[in-house]
């Protein structure tokens, strides 16, 4: 049986300055409804400090011309500037090489990579992928999609009514499979599963393992190697990044004995009218002009995460977490509904919960005219919506930028609708 799952905070790390923080996020300075904003929804998608927005502008006004395929001073300096934002992103996540590094649009398209180029070429009848019921959709569906082409079986690791793995039939389902498929951090609960024993699990029968690290890489530091991955997909504009870049790490060896995914310019050695061979790794994978833009904003987001140091942006949220935890509690008691595990240290900065019979989207609307965002809805993760009972939550999920008043601001707002619904 895998153990509890590993959620490390290294208590020595130093303090986020948020106030300086808060400062970089030029968004944070305006106003909604006449209210200072408090933004709680970065889950969904991420603010972008300053240094992200200034590094786009100046790539586009200084350096901008198409990547790859010219000698000439521009595109050489547009080709190291995405050159050199792969090579930030590897050592990010404690990836060996820069070329298992692959940009995509966005981690749903690096899963659907997985599943449409290692997956089609690797299962069919007798096989067997195996998912959480707490997956995002975007894997969930690819693996659905490709399982209704190729006659494979999906398993579902179930969870217990807190939102953490049920292992107990774990053996079982584990056997004969082919393809483990775990997130890392639930995106509606930010519950943290054991994703490396289950992780070794899976590897001794053969298997492997492709993690959906969305909500993981931008909160935790990540080395692929002590999480157990053989891929990793994630999205940039959820770590500060812009959107419209995406990520896949892949070990090299899977990486190149897998096919491209798409066909096009970029992504071959050679075209002749019976054929074509496939460029090496990672352009393989990356066909047509990438958003170098976003992938060079990408690597300034990286830089900025470094610089704050990714043992003390965990330990802020765990911190955050647990303030968030206590004070609504105490506040709200019985009205006030969250999901997923009682202590902050197996959970990420992300929660859902239901106030009262209130709709979400209720919920959602008198907080905003407080400049409180909180996301409501099924968060893409319906099988676990089933599970916890209901068809929707609220949730308010925090980062970097986001310290105690942003939680109280949240509280008294909470406190209002309360009020305003006679709850
Ligand atoms: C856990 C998880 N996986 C995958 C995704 C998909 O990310 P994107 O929409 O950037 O492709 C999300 C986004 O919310 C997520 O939270």
């Amino acid at each position: 049986m895998p153990p509890e799952p590993q959620s490390p905070v290294d208590t020595t790390s130093p303090d986020l300055d948020v106030a300086a923080i808060k400062a970089d996020f030029p968004i944070l300075s305006r106003t909604v409804n006449d209210r200072r904003l408090v933004f709680l929804d970065s889950a969904a998608s991420s603010q972008k400090p300053r240094q992200v927005l200034d590094a786009m502008d100046e790539y586009y006004g200084t350096s901008h011309a198409n990547v790859h395929r010219a000698a000439y001073t521009l595109a050489e300096e547009a080709t190291n500037a995405m050159e050199g934002a792969r090579s930030k992103v590897a050592r990010f996540i404690g990836a060996a090489h820069a070329d298992e590094i692959v940009f995509t649009k966005n981690a749903t398209e690096s899963i659907n990579l997985v599943a449409r180029s290692w997956g089609a070429a690797n299962l069919g009848p007798g096989d067997v992928v195996l998912l959480t019921q707490m997956e995002h959709h975007a894997d969930i569906v690819p693996w659905q999609q490709l399982a209704a082409e190729k006659g494979f079986e999906i398993r579902w690791i179930p969870l217990h009514p807190d939102a953490t793995l049920d292992l107990t039939d774990i053996d079982r389902l584990m056997e004969g499979v082919s393809l483990l498929g775990i997130t890392a951090m639930s995106n509606v609960t930010g519950t943290l599963p054991p994703v490396r024993a289950l992780a070794d699990m899976a590897h001794e029968r053969g298997a492997v393992v492709s993690v959906d690290a969305c909500q993981y890489v931008p909160h935790l530091a990540t080395d692929v190697t002590e999480l157990g991955a053989d891929f990793l997909a994630f999205s940039g504009h959820k770590m500060l990044g812009p959107t419209g870049v995406g990520v896949l790490w892949g070990r090299r060896e899977l990486l190149e004995a897998m096919p491209p995914f798409m066909g096009g310019g970029g992504m071959i050695l050679d075209v002749r009218l019976d054929g074509f061979v496939p460029a090496d790794l990672p352009h393989k994978f990356e066909a047509g002009t990438p958003p170098i833009a976003e992938i060079v904003g990408l690597g300034v987001a990286v830089d900025y995460l470094d610089a704050l140091g990714m043992d003390a942006v965990r330990r802020h949220e765990v911190e955050l977490t647990r303030y968030a935890l206590s004070t609504l509690t105490e506040r709200f008691g019985d009205k006030l509904t969250i999901h997923g595990p009682d202590a902050a240290t197996p959970r990420g900065g992300v929660m859902s919960f239901a106030f009262g019979d209130l709709h979400p989207h209720d919920l959602s609307q008198v907080l905003d005219q407080h400049g409180v965002c909180v996301r409501p809805g099924h968060h893409c993760a319906k099988p676990l919506m089933r599970v916890l009972g209901v068809g929707a939550t609220a949730r308010a999920s925090w980062y970097v930028y986001n310290d105690e008043s942003d939680i109280d601001a949240l509280a008294d707002a909470l406190e209002d609708a309360g009020n305003f619904f006679t709850l």
